[in-house]
């Protein structure tokens, strides 16, 4: 279902290439947007809320849905301010965390449009030392040290410890107890992007959040209704210390315009305290389980526990040639390169925003392409 013909250029921000299965773009499948059940929450916070749903909202956002959330997350709603999403929030906490010049620590593979957000706030970027797990124990803190050294400032690091984009993995338990001890020792804040938490289909259970690992102090949570909704809402929150909720919220922005977003804020409460929104999530995490299976069974390779993506190494670390034979194969692929410049041997293909067939057929002819490759390579190498 594509909005009766409304899902094209001057409407929506991106229009897949025709003749080519795009697996590249990291947001939700047309058919799974929830279109009806929004309808329906809108008319009834229009409802309950009356002109109060149309006016400037509360800055924290409305009671109804930090209350809502800090329920979810085991905290009190001091503890949540409502954003527009993810890159939103991020946007707001690198201005109170990060000065000009200042530098971000992320990890070698890490969200490219994140990383725009910090760049835009001209924040420098530089990645702590990692392996497929996460940054490895200890790294945080020489990362800290050699920028340091170097007299620069750290303002904080930005990490995805959860079904990372664009790698799928999710850091273990003890490596984010690891993380959280040496933030503090080192007294830099953590940003813990958690756009991806909750979707995971199967695999030991998600691990808590860093946030709530330290204890809530020191480590700021973005989430987002944007990967379990619907991204058009622009809609998601942050857990902090209450006083940098407070900081937020005394903002020119909060004080001049309310609350994020009030109207989709009080529609997406309304899911929230009445079930709909747990039975959607269900129902969403099924059909994204349907979707990752297609993928990976017709790739041959190693599923995801959770989140969007398939992070797809190319033979003799050549992304380009494989990039090349996919596209000649119609499907297209997100080049590695955008995520950091160690992606540039490998590149990121998406299960969420294709149906399980298309996705087969797409997979598989993803892999012949891949095999391809390898032969290529055996045979140059031979030579
Ligand atoms: C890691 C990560 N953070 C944030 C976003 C964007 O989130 P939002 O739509 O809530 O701004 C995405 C979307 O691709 C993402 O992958």
């Amino acid at each position: 279902m594509t909005g009766g013909g409304y899902w094209r250029a001057g409407v929506v921000q991106s229009v897949p290439p025709t003749g080519t299965t795009d697996l590249g773009p990291g947001y939700l499948d047309p058919a799974l947007l929830p279109v009806r059940l929004l309808a329906q929450a809108y008319a009834q916070a229009l409802d309950e809320f009356g002109p109060a749903a149309l006016t400037y909202g509360e800055n924290r956002g409305p009671a109804p849905l930090r209350e809502a959330i800090a329920a979810r997350v085991g905290t009190g709603p001091e503890h949540v301010l409502v954003t527009a999403g993810t890159s939103q929030g991020l946007h707001l906490v690198a201005g109170l965390f990060g000065r000009p010049d200042d530098v971000v620590l992320a990890e070698p593979l890490s969200y490219d449009y994140g990383l725009r957000i910090l760049t835009d706030r001209r924040l420098r970027i530089e990645v702590i030392e990692s392996d497929m797990d996460g940054p490895v124990p200890g790294a945080l803190t020489a990362a800290v040290r050699r920028v340091r050294r170097a007299g620069r400032r750290v303002g904080f690091a930005y990490l995805i410890p959860t079904h990372r984009n664009p790698t799928g993995v999710t850091v273990p338990d003890e490596r984010r107890r690891a993380l959280v001890t040496e933030a503090a020792d080192v007294g830099v804040p953590i940003v813990e992007d958690d756009a991806y938490a909750g979707l995971r289909y199967d695999g030991p259970p998600e691990p808590p959040s860093l946030h709530a690992l330290a204890g809530r102090r020191g480590v700021v949570r973005l989430g987002t209704f944007a990967k379990t909704l619907a991204p058009g809402l622009r809609l998601g929150w942050l857990e902090a210390d209450p006083r940098l909720v407070d900081r937020c919220a005394a903002t020119g922005w909060a004080d001049s315009g309310g609350g994020f977003n009030h109207l989709a804020a009080l529609a997406v409460a309304g899911l929230l305290s009445g079930g709909d929104y747990d039975r959607h999530v269900a129902w969403l995490r099924e059909e994204l389980r349907a979707r990752r299976d297609a993928l990976v069974d017709a790739l041959g390779v190693v599923p995801p526990y959770g989140g969007f993506f398939v992070w797809l190494p190319a033979p003799a670390g050549d992304g380009q040639a494989l990039r090349e034979r996919a596209a000649a194969a119609r499907v297209s692929v997100a080049d590695g390169r955008r995520f950091g410049a160690a992606g540039a041997g490998a590149v990121r293909v998406a299960f969420s925003f294709q149906p399980p067939p298309v996705l087969s057929a797409a997979g598989h002819r993803l892999a012949a392409a891949r095999a391809a490759s390898a032969r290529l390579d055996a045979t140059t190498t031979s030579d």
